[in-house]
């Protein structure tokens, strides 16, 4: 969702965050803005509605060589996307940036009277209540802040500077991520470490309810108590190359396509083949432990939601005496749920971030129950807050949607179960097929995006006159279809839906017409034969219907048929699942919709 970064240091502070505005653009935001100052303290205050581009516009006129600036990417939570809404919010001598929401904003608003407020938002009364306690400079910036933040009910990332002391920025957090960059004679700071790249590669995570005070070459960290912090000096592990296109048209195609890459940094010395066993060290639970554990509950979001149910189907399989439940984590934060003490939770999350998942995991842990991180944001919230965890290591995920993540949550996921069911004593024959397959995927992977990439695109383009479209599957295809679904919707618009097979005849079925297409997944397996029972009903009801299996047995007369490799039986909807991401984007594509950056959508969702 929106984001922040800042410099102070000898170098163009409007260059830094103009081009750390774009790193985060990713992110999803609709307005854009940043403030600088000069030696003096003279602020120049550039906001713009839309894309960064129009922000870029202004700045072109309005170059300065201040050293010192904080800028922001918002997406609207308060008040429509436009300039006037658009942060920094001034207040005085003060402007702020801020990620998260202020709850109590109305109320802490009636008593800023003085202020002339010209925004609907909750920032600017933040930035009111700092200007409040700071007295026209009368305190320390550093103490203003912490007595506002005192006050404040919600969620924040913030950063604030003065104009009467132009050589220090503010930050703080509580439940938004915020990051410090230390360098040489620059201090920089960030919503997302990856705005930091290229700059530096040492790295400040701040913690929940910690304030930080930076210079160029000082930063003074501590608690809203006063109690100073020392600050651990973290590695930034990502690179630039993997934060660009790379000859790539978008994001989504690069990242569709280094799925057999970034699955074998998932597995990389987690899995032995000749002995058929997986080795995870991350989930930090002892042989015993893993042999207590009678309950999973899997928890996540959209994406991480769908590959959490897909690997429950998995661990059911070979996991005996053991009852998985996936949860939406929206839903299953409100509910009354009791969790056994014998249960583990696997809080599953590409960012990290994700303010659900992250409040499911808190609630979860207060009822005393262990939780295992599946993560691929190194040092977010959710991975340093789980008792242990198992990065999926993917590499950034720059796209919306969110494609390499999904698989190798799944295969992390599953590697746990299997993790689980080797401490159970289950027969090493039982699970050396899916340890084999495990350790084929990536290969399998590569051989099905080359294969399937210009088929798929022709297929595409053909179905890009529908805006109607149900995704079909059973079992372990039916998680996919819901993936895959879910994948066309976001970026091309088209009103996606998936249905288990089975439940047809309960009422999808008379959904099928003209206006429809139907996508529908058929692996070879025990329930081949009953897939293949549904498709015929569409068919005889004029269904408009594409079908993607790994067998050539299957001949049914439907529009099209997508045969994908059969190396790998047990994961054959991971395979599938391919064709589902390349379908979405080349539809996108042949709809002329953004593609990495769809409407209304942000890539990490860190409000309610
Ligand atoms: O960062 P997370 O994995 O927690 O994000 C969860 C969802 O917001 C995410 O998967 C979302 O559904 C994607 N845009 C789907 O492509």
């Amino acid at each position: 969702m929106c984001g922040i970064v800042g410099y102070v240091g000898e170098k163009q502070a409007q260059d830094f965050c103009i081009s750390g505005l774009k790193r985060l653009e990713y992110r999803g935001y609709d307005s854009a803005g940043v403030v600088t100052l000069d030696e003096k303290g003279k602020a120049t205050l550039l906001r713009a509605k839309g894309k960064i581009a129009n922000l870029e516009e202004k700045l072109a006129a309005n170059k300065r060589e201040d050293k010192i600036g904080i800028g922001h990417t918002r997406w609207a939570t308060h008040g429509e996307p436009s300039e006037a809404n658009a942060h920094p919010h001034q207040a005085g001598p003060i402007y702020l940036v801020h990620n998260g929401i202020i709850e109590n904003y109305k109320e802490l608003k009636e008593h800023l009277k003085e202020h002339k407020f010209k925004s609907e938002t909750d920032t600017e009364v933040l930035a009111a209540l700092v200007n409040s306690f700071y007295k026209d400079g009368k305190y320390p910036l550093m103490n203003a802040v912490v007595q506002a933040l005192k006050l404040v009910k919600g969620t924040y990332g913030i950063a604030a500077v003065s104009t009467k002391s132009p050589d220090e920025i503010v930050v703080a957090r509580s439940g938004s991520p915020l990051v410090i960059g230390v360098g040489h004679d620059e201090t920089m700071l960030a919503s997302d470490a990856s705005a930091l790249v290229g700059h530096t590669k040492r790295a400040i995570y701040l913690n929940d309810g910690e304030v930080a005070r930076l210079t160029k070459n000082s930063i003074e960290i501590k608690t809203l108590n006063a109690e100073p912090v020392s600050a651990k000096v973290e590695e930034i592990e990502t690179n630039l190359a993997a934060i660009q296109k790379g000859g790539y048209d978008h994001f989504l195609l690069k990242e569709i396509m280094e799925q057999p890459e970034s699955l074998k940094e998932t597995l990389r010395g987690r899995v032995n083949v000749k002995e058929g066993i997986v080795h995870l060290g991350g989930p930090g639970l002892s042989e015993t432990e893993l042999r207590k554990i009678k309950h999973l509950v899997i928890v996540g979001c959209g994406t991480a939601y769908h590959a959490g149910l897909l690997a429950g189907y998995y661990i059911e399989q070979f996991t005996p005496e053991i009852t998985v439940e996936t949860v939406i984590a929206s839903e299953y934060r409100y509910r009354n749920a009791y969790i056994p003490k014998d249960s583990v939770a696997l809080i599953v999350s590409q960012s990290g971030e994700t303010a659900d998942t992250l409040a499911c995991l808190r609630e979860i842990k207060k009822q005393g129950v262990k939780t295992i991180g599946i993560v691929n944001a190194i040092g977010s919230t959710i991975a340093r807050e789980v008792d242990g965890g198992t990065y999926v290591h993917v590499g950034p995920e720059i796209s919306v949607a969110s494609t390499k993540a999904f698989t190798s949550q799944v295969i992390a996921m599953v590697m746990f179960g299997l993790t689980i069911a080797q401490a159970k004593g289950v027969r090493p024959g039982t699970l050396k097929p899916y340890v084999e397959e495990i350790d084929k995927l990536p290969e399998a992977i590569r051989t099905t995006l080359e294969s399937v990439r210009k088929e798929v695109e022709s297929v595409a383009k053909k179905y890009a006159k529908y805006e109607h479209a149900v995704y079909l599957g059973r079992d372990t295809a039916y998680p996919t279809a819901m993936e895959g679904a879910l994948k066309l919707k976001e970026i091309s618009y088209v009103d996606a839906n998936a249905y288990a097979f089975g439940e047809l005849k309960h009422g999808p079925l008379a959904l099928i017409d003209d206006r429809f297409f139907e996508f529908a997944l058929v692996p070879e397996g025990e329930l081949y034969d009953k897939a293949v029972s549904n498709v015929q009903e569409v068919l005889a009801r004029g269904g408009h219907m594409i079908v993607i299996t790994n067998t050539s047995k299957f001949d049914l007369p439907v529009e099209k048929v997508i045969k994908i490799s059969s190396d790998c039986k047990l994961f054959a909807p991971i395979l599938m699942n391919l064709v589902a991401q390349l379908f979405a984007y080349y539809m996108t594509l042949a709809k002329g919709n953004n593609v990495d950056q769809p409407r209304n959508l942000a890539k990490s969702v860190t409000v309610e």
